[in-house]
């Protein structure tokens, strides 16, 4: 789809300094800075903050960050997108559909009708999210840093014929989103280590409306204890997963109190998960949110964090989880 600039600057903020965009000849200009952001390929919005961040604790991913950001439209690179190097087995895309239809249920609670709202995905990677829902709401802002992934995704929804998705190219260190966001997504994303979640995390409050609702996840870590404690082979690189108690740790430190907890189970099919699940540890601990009651969060400190699990900390939530009260899967 062309994009229709004038129609969606109201929405977006400079990422520099958060002041307001108007449309000026097809792209978009900050009203305080000057500064002027582009539409690439006639679809795709470039909204970059004008200096990359330091990701502080994971260098894997720090790497990988700098190379991202500093990509432009211009060179041709050869890159393959997230997601597309998955191998897409008819159980995982099984699994995938699952996780998707339980976020989807957790976007309708509240019974506020989804046709008006805009949901934005702010890692979105190749659309797997973005293209399961599109059709319920308003608009979707399909945000990522890779031009790869949004460029494949851009490629999946003409072949869709979808007309009200918009691609922005995006850091989510610094979002171009002032509390404009009716339902935003940030799914497999929440695993680079304690100062990059903060981060997030902070940004994900500042982006969201007064009413507005954020669903996250993070890896469980007593999912796979053994690999986390390297008696297995660890097949997660230097990403991180979280206890209970350490997720919602981190969330209280960046000021979020109402989070509602659905644990997911990757590997069970609804009918046996709903008997049993229990006796298992969940996969994912996904969680939905609002805007924090006063104003938005404190900026998170980096802080330095190590990129190990924490067992101490997973003992202490094991009777946590046990006792949890969960929404279970859709
Ligand atoms: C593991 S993928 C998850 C994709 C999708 N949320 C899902 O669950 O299928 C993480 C995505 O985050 C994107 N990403 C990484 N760092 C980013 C940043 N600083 N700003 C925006 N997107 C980023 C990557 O390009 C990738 O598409
Ligand atoms: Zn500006």
């Amino acid at each position: 789809m062309p994009f229709r600039i004038e129609k969606i600057a109201s929405i977006l903020c400079c990422p520099d300094d958060r002041k307001s965009l108007r449309p000026k000849d097809m792209a978009l200009e900050c009203c305080h800075c000057g500064r002027i952001y582009s539409v690439w390929e006639e679809e795709i919005l470039e909204l970059l903050p004008s200096k990359a961040t330091e990701p502080q604790s994971n260098p894997e991913y720090a790497a990988d960050y700098h190379c991202q950001f500093h990509r432009t439209f211009e060179t041709q690179e050869h890159a393959i997108a997230w997601g597309l190097l998955e191998s897409r087995s008819a159980s995982w895309k099984r699994h995938r559909e699952r996780q998707a239809q339980t976020v989807l249920s957790l976007l309708r609670r509240g019974g506020v009708p989804l046709r008006d709202l805009i949901l934005c995905d702010i890692s979105a990677g190749v659309g797997d999210y973005t293209l399961a829902y599109w059709r319920h709401f308003k608009w979707v802002f399909h945000c990522d840093l890779s031009i790869e992934a949004l460029r494949c995704s851009r490629d999946r929804f003409r072949r869709m014929g979808c007309d009200n998705v918009f691609f922005l190219r995006v850091d989510y260190f610094a979002l171009p989103f002032s509390r404009s966001i009716d339902r935003l997504l940030c799914l497999d994303t929440l695993i680079r280590g304690e100062d990059h979640e903060k981060a997030l995390l902070n940004q994900i409050q500042r982006a969201i409306s007064a009413e507005g609702r954020a669903i996250i996840d993070f890896h469980h870590w007593w999912h796979n204890p053994l690999r986390r404690l390297g008696l297995m082979r660890q097949n997660f690189g230097s990403n991180r997963s979280y206890t209970r108690s350490g997720a919602e740790d981190l969330m209280r430190e960046c000021g979020i109190r109402d989070q509602r907890l659905v644990r997911f189970y990757q590997e069970l099919e609804a009918p046996f998960s709903k008997g049993l699940s229990w006796l298992l540890p969940a996969t994912r601990l996904l969680y939905e949110f609002g805007c924090a009651a006063s104003g938005h969060a404190s900026p998170a400190r980096a802080e330095a964090s190590s990129s190990t699990s924490q067992p101490k900390q997973a003992a202490r939530s094991a009777a946590e989880i046990s006792n949890a009260t969960s929404l279970g899967a859709a």
